[in-house]
């Protein structure tokens, strides 16, 4: 008949099982991390972002960032564009006092285009 010995089952689970369940996270993590990565963050196409800006945002922010309307920065300036990328597209995306939200109107990755185009304004 076979017994068998928990001396050799043990040591057999702690070196197996813990690098798989490593093993596991590290893989979930790289995926969440390409997910993020082709979802949000490829490559901002000024270009554009810059017709989208000539449609929705020029009206109030002027043709080369130049603010007609008082309270609204002047991006020729770099007016609030000290702030991250993901804080500008927030602020697009779910609007900022008397500017419009564009959730459902722009995708993240055209506000990120457009966020692009800013940063090219002089
Ligand atoms: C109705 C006029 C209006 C329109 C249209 C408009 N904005 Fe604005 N925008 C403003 C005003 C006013 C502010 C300043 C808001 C404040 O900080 O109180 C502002 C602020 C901003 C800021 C700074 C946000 C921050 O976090 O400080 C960015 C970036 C911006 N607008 C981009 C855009 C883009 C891109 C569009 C087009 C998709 C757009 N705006 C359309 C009026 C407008």
């Amino acid at each position: 008949m076979v017994r068998f010995d928990s001396n050799f089952i043990i040591p057999f689970k702690s070196l197996f099982i813990q690098p798989v369940k490593r093993h596991a996270a590290f893989v979930l993590g790289g995926i969440l991390a390409l997910m993020g990565w082709s979802g949000m963050v490829h490559a901002a196409d000024p270009g554009n972002g810059g017709k989208i800006y000539a449609t929705h945002c020029s009206n109030c922010h002027g043709e080369d960032g130049t603010s007609t309307m008082p309270g609204t920065p002047d991006f020729s300036r770099r007016e609030r564009l000290f702030k991250p990328d993901m804080a500008l597209l927030v602020s697009i995306r779910d609007g900022i006092s008397v500017m419009p939200a564009y959730k459902g109107l722009l995708t993240d990755q055209e506000i990120l285009d457009i966020v692009a185009y800013l940063r090219t304004l002089r």
